[in-house]
């Protein structure tokens, strides 16, 4: 940070009034304005509660308009505007802010760009099945160069919230259960959002969230309570925030949720002991949605201007979309009951991420021409099947009915298979749904020859001429996501009875899976010779998806998350403890009458057209790190790729450790016959823990290390720390 900034911020800090100080931490987003005297949100609940028609509310919208608040831009009141993805109304407010505000404080344009802006990425979910940090960082840059290019400053990702329970539906927007791939997914983003240079033009802040544990909801209902040990919550769940600090994200979204009976939004422990003081953190800390109004829901705040109070003086930075701030803070700050120095700190980290964007200097980081020069291009695209092909896992392939012989003729089935707007997944908001391309697109453009039904009508008569018959379904955009947590994650019944009347026909029946959390599948896991977890894969969906189908790409990708058999299972995740009876076949163990133990499908798993052997694992001490090789052989007859897994276990600790815990991973290219070695270090420092007075110990004594295809690895070498 130069020291040049600080300055600035100084000078800068000390010409503003107490509202323009106030406007700076001020960020809203367009309002919908039109024959309704109700907010956009009201109008939307009216819907869904049933005061109002669908035809009644489809009426008003036709009357709608957006509403930039411009009045309130010109008088100094909105330091920064969420949601407008659009380079000409960009500068449009950016020339009001930048010519007609006193002080000409340019805006800063934050936009939830969470897995590519129009060119659409896989979600975030199947993109870290590929177990690769080049390639998030790769797909981060791509999204980077496009919103940028619409206007866009800051993006409020990577979320690295760790997520262990498939009932919530945004996991779809993270990497999964595990702590150490949600990290390493986490600085990928961050370096490929921000890039090597802030002041860019093609340099894009990020914003990690939702700091912290919102992944831990209880019972996987989203925005509910977290309660949990300290032990538990540093260990499992901090590490990733921790990472993308450390890796330099300017930005930080506070979870909804509390922690321990405090709201994040209002933890100073959390904001300001952890984040800032241990931490060093000196960006912005940016509300979510309404976050600060919400305090009094949750029954920690008597009112507004209390959860102002407590929110500023906690550390909390900006205020997203609820005017508390605007409402509250200056009769908070005129009265003396928040400190102005504590409102001048949250100005001054307002300032800085502005100056550090380069934004005091070149407001207008874009023009229309570089908007349509900047989308969708070939190469972008490019970018997109090649994280798709990644992102899928093979779930199952049995006689091997995979890979497609290229004159197969195929019978598709399910609306999956034509709808391009589901592709994208949930939270795509700058996409296009023509952009995509569908399974059906992608056999026209191969001329492969297939019929399709959408809903299994002519299924006899088409499955009479096909070779092979494929069953595109699961879940749809929005059944993942933010506010779509279910309590029953198992696949729906249609579905089913589509597959049950496929598989009557006798023919091979292939299921495409797609979908942003785990479904459990057990009967299809049970009776259909081959499953392909495609998740939401993107613009590129077809095309990816079909690579995979005729073999031209070997799947390697491999579950970063457990496949759960039955929703009562949940929260189901490879890193459990064992307890004193560990599920078994006897009565007294930890487990349930009417479920298995085990899951369908284990974190780190996933097939491949080829098979790999594993070997001599050794596992030797070194002065301040742990090194594991291990040889791995392709002992098929196709080139692929497989990811090495390498898992430790510390079998007697001072408080009871994982059953298995990812240290490393590595994904080896092998041609057919050929032998690898992997080799992980792991410093002794990432085996340690935390005992019961929340001391960091070593781990003494044995350590188990395993190393193999996914989290059941059975070779296993113990070691003596
Ligand atoms: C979500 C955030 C998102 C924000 C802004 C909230 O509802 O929880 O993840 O960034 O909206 O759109």
């Amino acid at each position: 940070m130069s020291k040049d900034y600080e300055e600035r911020i100084q000078e800068l800090r000390s010409k503003m009034t107490l509202e323009e100080k106030i406007g700076q931490l001020q960020q809203c987003g367009p309002s919908l304005v039109g024959a309704f005297d109700v907010s956009f949100d009201e109008l939307l609940n009216m819907m869904f509660d049933g005061r109002i028609t669908k035809e009644e509310f489809d009426r008003l919208m036709g009357t709608a308009e957006q509403d930039y608040h411009e009045e309130d831009l010109r008088a100094g009141k909105i330091g920064s505007y969420n949601g407008i993805g659009d380079s000409a109304m960009a500068n449009r407010l950016q020339k009001i802010a930048v010519e007609e505000t006193r002080l000409g404080i340019p805006l800063l344009f934050g936009y939830d760009v969470i897995h590519g802006f129009r060119t659409v990425t896989p979600i975030p979910l199947a993109e870290s099945c590929a177990w690769e940090p080049a390639l998030w960082e790769k797909t981060g840059r791509v999204a980077a160069q496009e919103a940028t290019a619409a206007g866009v400053h800051l993006t409020f990702a990577p979320m690295v919230d760790v997520a262990k329970d498939a009932r919530w539906g945004r996991v779809s927007e993270g990497a999964g259960e595990d702590v150490l791939l949600n990290s390493d997914y986490g600085v990928a983003k961050v370096m490929g959002f921000q890039g090597d240079d802030l002041t860019k033009e093609d340099a894009m802040a990020a914003c990690l969230k939702h700091f912290a544990a919102y992944g831990a909801g209880e019972a996987g209902r989203d925005y509910n309570r977290v309660d949990m040990s300290m032990q538990r919550l540093w260990e499992e769940y901090m590490p990733p925030y921790q990472a993308c600090v450390d890796a330099g994200a300017r930005a930080v979204m506070p979870a909804f949720n509390d922690i321990n009976g405090v709201p994040c939004t209002v933890n100073s422990w959390l904001l300001r002991d952890i984040l800032r003081e241990k931490w060093g953190f000196n960006g912005l800390v940016i509300s979510d949605s309404n976050a600060i109004a919400e305090c009094v829901d949750h029954g920690i705040a008597k009112d507004k201007r209390d959860a102002s109070k407590q929110a500023i003086l906690a550390g909390m930075d900006m205020d997203m979309s609820s005017n508390s701030y605007i409402e509250c803070l200056k009769e908070l700050v005129e009265s003396g009951e928040v400190p102005e120095s504590v409102l001048d700190g949250a100005v001054d980290d307002v300032l800085r991420i502005k100056f550090e964007l380069g934004l005091f200097d070149n407001p207008y980081q874009t023009d229309g021409q570089r908007e349509s020069q900047a989308m969708l291009k070939d190469e972008y695209r490019a970018i997109a099947r090649e994280a798709a092909v990644k992102s899928m896992v093979l779930l199952k392939n049995e006689n091997q009915v995979l890979p497609l012989k290229a004159d197969a003729k195929i019978g598709l089935f399910g609306s999956l298979a034509a709808d391009k707007g589901q592709m994208t997944g949930a939270w795509a908001i700058g996409a296009n749904p023509e952009d995509c391309v569908s399974i059906v697109d992608a056999c026209e453009v191969r001329r492969i020859s297939y019929r399709y039904s959408e809903n299994g009508s002519d299924l006899l008569k088409i499955a009479v001429d096909s070779d092979v018959l494929v069953a595109a379904i699961g879940e749809k955009k929005e059944e993942s996501g933010e506010a779509a947590s279910r309590a029953d994650i198992m696949v729906r019944q249609e579905d089913l009875a589509l597959v049950r009347d496929l598989l009557a026909t006798g023919k091979p029946v292939i299921v495409v899976l797609f979908n942003g959390r785990p479904l459990a599948i057990p009967e299809l896991a049970e009776h259909v010779p081959a499953i392909l977890e495609a998740w939401h894969p993107g613009v590129e969906a077809g095309p990816a998806i079909l690579d995979v189908l005729f073999g031209d790409v070997n799947p390697s990708g491999k579950l970063t998350t457990t496949f759960p058999a039955a929703t009562g299972q949940c929260p189901m995740y490879y890193a459990h403890i064992n307890t004193g009876r560990p599920g078994g076949k006897s009565k007294f163990t930890s487990k349930y009458l009417d479920a298995p133990v085990e899951p369908l499908y284990p974190f780190g798993y996933g097939l491949s057209y080829t098979t790999y052997a594993y070997g001599d694992l050794k596992a030797e001490k070194k002065e301040d790190s742990l090194h594991v090789t291990v040889s791995v052989s392709n002992t098929g007859e196709r080139d692929g790729e497989e990811i090495v897994q390498c898992y430790v276990q510390d079998v007697a600790a001072k408080r009871v450790r994982p059953v298995r815990q990812l240290k490393g991973y590595k994904k080896v290219g092998l041609k057919a016959g050929e032998t690898k070695q992997a080799e992980f270090t792991i410093p002794y420092e990432e085996l340690s823990y935390y005992d019961w007075n929340m001391n960091k110990v070593p781990c003494e004594g044995i350590l188990r290390v395993y190393a193999g295809g996914d989290s059941r690895a059975e070779l296993m070498e113990e070691i003596i720390l």
